[in-house]
């Protein structure tokens, strides 16, 4: 058999997580089409944005005023969304993370969350939030089906969270994590930004919330997605930087095996085995090798990567006469054009003109 009798295919292991596998003609089912970009890379998660609008202003993400949202009007309908996902599973989707802007300003989500949910073929319903609107929330979530929330969380400092997010809204944040806790999210998963000069005093302190209480946090390497396109190298408080940090304070930390060959997440455990931290170092040493994510915009517009320059538009076909069979081509054909990663380490890298709050982190 030569190579040509190949195909590359996704299966399940015995985590239940999905991998590329290659099949030979006899295995491989070529009548299910699939999202394998040029490099192999099989994409089953799909990150829907539902709006662009958001009730804080995180500097790394946002302008801090004058914001210009999308009109209503623009933004997918829950149905179109739907319907996306749906065509999404005939092509190995069966992952969904839903993200803003912050999405729980988006009216109804729970619904949302309903309908996705009982979509055939997806395994796995996320949702990122800021936490903001959690203490209303949580327990409607929890009840639609939402079985996994991350809540952005970049200092455990209020002084520190207002220089972030340009807001007071720290209380509100620490009621909706509760709020999540009581609803019965667990662990809780918190994603913490981090900056130079800004927030190195809370390292320790988020070490001590994960070795305390049933919390995971991962720090996250500031990338160039900022509204103010203001972000430079010398900004991004690396990874290595702050492992150092952590192994001064508490001893070294112990790398965890990964079962999940697609989380972009390097964790760590202490030595005394009390706590585990996450470590997303999207500048210093890019996952994007082994990237297997999909955006869909709030607009409808379907991305390949977070600093894509291209985009593709689906809400013309959905709002037009477009078939399923068109909105899985828009789907394949944006896969198939999907760069092998970003390049914010070389000196050409260009930030795109979508800051974050409006792709969907
Ligand atoms: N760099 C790193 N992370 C970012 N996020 C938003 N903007 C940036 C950026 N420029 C994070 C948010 C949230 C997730 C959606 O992405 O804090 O956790
Ligand atoms: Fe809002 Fe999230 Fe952007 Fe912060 S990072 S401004 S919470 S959309």
């Amino acid at each position: 058999m030569g190579p040509s009798d190949s195909k590359i295919a996704a299966h399940y292991n015995a985590s239940g997580v999905r991998e590329i596998r290659l099949m030979n003609s006899s295995t491989a089912n070529p009548a299910l089409p699939q999202l394998i970009d040029s490099f192999g890379r099989v994409h089953n998660n799909l990150r829907v944005s539902v709006t662009d609008r958001c009730n804080i202003r995180c500097f790394y993400c946002m302008p801090a005023d004058n914001v210009e949202f999308m009109p209503k009007h623009e933004l997918l309908s829950f149905e179109e969304i739907e319907r996306v996902v749906r065509i999404g599973t005939t092509l190995g989707i069966d992952r969904v993370r839903l993200t803003g802007g912050e999405p729980l300003v988006r009216r109804d989500l729970p619904k949302l969350v309903e309908q996705l949910v009982k979509i055939p073929g997806i395994v796995d319903i996320g949702l990122t939030t800021n936490g903001v609107l959690l203490g209303e929330q949580a327990q409607q979530l929890r009840d639609a089906g939402l079985k996994r929330l991350n809540i952005s969380l970049d200092a455990l400092d209020p002084e520190v969270f207002k220089k972030v997010t340009r807001r007071d809204s720290y209380d509100k944040v620490i009621e909706g994590i509760q709020a999540a806790r009581d609803a019965g999210f667990s662990p809780i998963k918190l994603n913490a930004v981090s900056v130079k000069g800004l927030t190195e005093d809370q390292i320790i302190p988020f070490a001590d919330l994960a070795r305390e209480t049933d919390t995971e946090v991962r720090f996250i390497e500031f990338m160039p997605l900022d509204a103010d396109s203001k972000w430079q190298r010398d900004k991004v408080l690396l990874a290595s930087e702050i492992i150092e940090r952590l192994e001064t304070a508490f001893g070294t930390l112990v790398p965890v095996k990964s079962t999940n060959p697609n989380a972009p997440a390097n964790n760590y455990e202490f030595a005394d085995g009390r706590g585990r931290i996450g470590m997303i170092a999207s500048v210093s040493q890019p996952f994007c090798s082994t990237c297997n994510r999909f955006r869909l915009t709030a607009e409808g517009k379907l991305r390949n990567c977070l600093f894509s320059m291209e985009e593709t538009d689906v809400r013309g076909l959905l709002r037009g006469n477009g078939s399923d069979a068109d909105i899985a081509a828009a789907m394949l054909a944006s896969i198939a054009a999907k760069k092998s990663g970003h390049q914010i380490n070389s000196a050409d890298f260009i930030q795109p003109d979508r800051p974050m709050y409006s792709i969907g982190g």
